[in-house]
């Protein structure tokens, strides 16, 4: 095989390799994808200004989050379910997270546990936390992740329900039955199966509590030491409402143009959020 140059060529290698209902759970959006074309349209537009005759024989792209050193300033951003795409999953990204040095945030979704990715070795690891309506399962997962040595609770704010996803409905998306939602092993919450047009959308409406509100952060707070990270920002005004109501940080993010469309670019989102919180 060629030698891959470019990120962008793993897309049409896994379109080839993964079959078409795990290949378009990875890669699709909500609804029309026009936040998901505009995530990447919206990059595009930015350009870099670059600057001439700066000594750069020495340089060091190194960087802090919540006080941890990063060496570059890119994180590996949770994903559900990585075994649907090849054996080795979220050990896997652990292990590579690791070695580029810098965090890798595990879905609560992964189909690897919190003690499997904490067993890859180490590294700076973040805990991606969905809150169910059973809040003993919350309570149990979040103790979990901080004795597996996690460093910091990243919850979720943008899914009440699942956005809808055309693909995962034509397909009606299902776990593939060799694969669990590992951290939920022995628990009775159902499987994320195909009986319904997409098994994710039922599994969601059943499980995540969609009456998450700020008052649900301050119970977080209490059954926890580590640091919460509200991921799922899109505008200054609950920039602000985080920072006051505690959070140690917040990912702007439109969940990979996965929830609701037409909502701006995260990039776009990000300098909003920016020029509004320095005023
Ligand atoms: C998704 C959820 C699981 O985007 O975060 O598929």
């Amino acid at each position: 095989m060629e030698k891959i140059t470019n990120v962008m060529e793993y897309e049409p290698l896994a379109k080839e390799k993964l079959p078409k209902m795990v290949y378009e759970y990875y890669a699709s959006g909500a609804e029309n994808e026009w936040t998901l074309q505009e995530n990447r349209n919206a990059f595009s537009r930015i350009l870099f200004q670059p600057r001439i005759l700066v000594d750069v024989s020495n340089i060091d792209t190194a960087t802090t989050v919540l006080s941890f050193k990063i060496s570059i300033p890119v994180m590996v951003a949770p994903t559900a379910m990585q075994k649907m795409a090849h054996p080795e999953g979220e050990y896997a990204t652990a292990r590579a997270t690791s070695a580029a040095g810098t965090i890798m945030t595990l879905s609560s979704w992964a189909t690897s546990s919190v003690e499997e990715v904490a067993s890859t070795g180490s590294g700076i690891r973040f805990f991606q936390l969905y809150v169910m309506k059973d809040r003993n399962v919350v309570a149990q997962l979040v103790q979990r992740a901080e004795r597996a040595g996690f460093k910091a609770i990243v919850l979720t704010v943008d899914t009440p329900r699942l956005g809808r996803r055309e693909a995962d409905i034509k397909n009606r998306f299902a776990l593939p039955p060799h694969l669990t939602l590992k951290n939920f092993d022995g628990l009775d919450l159902g499987r994320i199966d195909g009986t319904n047009d997409s098994g994710l959308a039922s599994y969601v409406a059943g499980q995540v509590d969609q009456s998450l509100s700020w008052k649900d952060l301050k119970w977080l707070q209490t059954i926890t030491q580590l640091p919460i990270i509200l991921k799922g920002v899109l505008t200054a005004e609950d920039a602000r409402l985080a920072v006051q109501a505690g959070a140690a940080g917040i990912i702007v993010s439109n969940h990979g143009a996965r929830q609701l469309d037409y909502v701006p670019a995260t990039v776009m989102a990000l300098e909003e959020v920016n020029q509004i919180a320095l005023m």
